[in-house]
């Protein structure tokens, strides 16, 4: 994600929304909506019982992401996303579930503005980026 303009100063996108507490609450409730919504029955299914651990990471992921403090790649190198999500094989239906549970949650934690609509754009292409599934288009082909 770039910058954000704001008067003359520039402002990360992380620090727009409001820092790693609109952060932590996006991710524990994408998490939630992913627990809970049937349309995310098998992307739920493709993770780990416990979801406590891959929370943690997706706060730190999402964090650098937008231009907060980089603890992800510090603890776990380059996040080379798409090769970390070649062991599941996520489709087109994957995608749209895991991007339901996602805007769900940025919905309810980041203000209507453009900003927000930007990371929004962001991480549909990003999450489309993640298909994997043979028999279907590749990413980027809509
Ligand atoms: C498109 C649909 C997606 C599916 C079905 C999916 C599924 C998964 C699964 C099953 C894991 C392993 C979880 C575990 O260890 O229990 C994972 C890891 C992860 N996913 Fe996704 N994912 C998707 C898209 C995304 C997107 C768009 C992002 C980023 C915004 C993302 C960020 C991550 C991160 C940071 C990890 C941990 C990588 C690491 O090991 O460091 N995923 N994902």
């Amino acid at each position: 994600m770039s910058d954000t303009e704001q008067g003359d100063e520039q402002v990360t996108a992380f620090e727009y929304i409001g820092g790693q507490p609109t952060i932590d609450a996006i991710v524990d409730d994408f998490y939630r909506n992913m627990d809970s919504l049937p349309e995310a029955r098998d992307i739920r299914a493709m993770h780990a019982a416990d979801l406590a651990p891959i929370n943690l990471v997706l706060k730190k992921y999402l964090a650098e992401w937008l231009g907060g403090p980089k603890n992800y790649s510090t603890e776990r190198g380059h996040p080379m996303l798409r090769a970390r999500h070649l062991p599941f094989p996520i489709g087109i239906a994957d995608r749209d579930a895991w991007l339901l549970c996602m805007n769900r949650a940025l919905d309810a934690h980041v203000a209507a503005d453009p900003v927000r609509e930007n990371i929004r754009e962001a991480i549909t292409k990003l999450a489309d980026w993640m298909r994997n599934k043979k028999g279907e288009p590749p990413p980027g082909s809509g």
